[in-house]
């Protein structure tokens, strides 16, 4: 039955900076995703001016994770109101908890983990010339993004390679020569995800 069909759940991982948010953006256009981002998700509650979006805005203004309930809780809802058979979950799980939490609460796992493999100097230089600076595009809050991105994300994306579901993506060069590459990779899984 429809109802309780599984959507496709593609978890979509990369340093600050390395185009993951540019990427799914193009990913969802072509390939018929739902584009969830944990980041705006959280952006979103902020901006509603709630006490947790208070909680949220001290968080994020210091690079460190938010806590894995609020995210994973924001993802589960945004999931269930989007009613998609194809998400891609941009920019989470950030750190173990995260993951076990998302397997809890969502009680699934993801299809297929999608990795934006970018060096350092490349993000950081990104992220001090994006166009909007964001609260936390100054070089000591993205210091602290990449150490958090380093010790707590990697891990996570090791996890999924020891279980055979990460695909890495080289994501240098304009964004278009990315975008071939994952779109070599969407085509390839495209029947696969079609048919959930
Ligand atoms: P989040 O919003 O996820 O930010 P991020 O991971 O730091 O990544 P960005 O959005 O900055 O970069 P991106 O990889 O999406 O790249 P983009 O396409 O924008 O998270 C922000 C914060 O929220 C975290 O630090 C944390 O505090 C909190 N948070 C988020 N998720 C959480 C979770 N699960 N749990 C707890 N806390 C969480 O591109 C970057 C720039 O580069 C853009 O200006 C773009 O135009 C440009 N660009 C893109 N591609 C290219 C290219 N090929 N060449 C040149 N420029 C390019």
């Amino acid at each position: 039955g429809g109802d309780t069909l599984k959507p496709f759940i593609a978890f979509v991982l990369g340093g600050p900076g390395s185009g993951k948010g540019t990427q799914c953006t193009k990913i969802a256009s072509d390939f018929g995703f739902a584009h969830l981002s944990a980041g705006d998700l959280l952006r979103h509650e902020i901006a509603s001016g709630s006490e947790k979006g208070e909680l949220i805005l001290d968080i994020i203004k210091e690079g460190r994770i938010v806590p894995s309930e609020i995210t994973v809780e924001l993802i589960r809802k945004a999931m269930e109101m989007s009613n998609a058979k194809r998400v891609l979950i941009d920019g989470f799980p950030r750190c173990e908890e995260n993951r076990i939490a998302f397997e809890r609460i969502v009680g699934t796992e993801p299809d297929i983990v999608v990795f934006f493999d970018c060096p350092e100097d490349e993000m950081v230089k990104r992220l001090l010339s994006r166009n909007q600076g964001r609260v936390d595009d100054n070089i000591e809050t993205i210091k602290k993004r990449l150490k958090v991105f380093e010790n707590l994300n990697i891990p996570v994306v090791d996890y999924y390679s020891s279980r055979g579901k990460v695909h890495k993506i080289k994501a240098t060069g304009t964004e278009d020569e990315i975008f071939d590459a994952v779109r070599r990779l969407f085509s390839s899984l495209s029947r696969r995800a079609y048919d959930m």
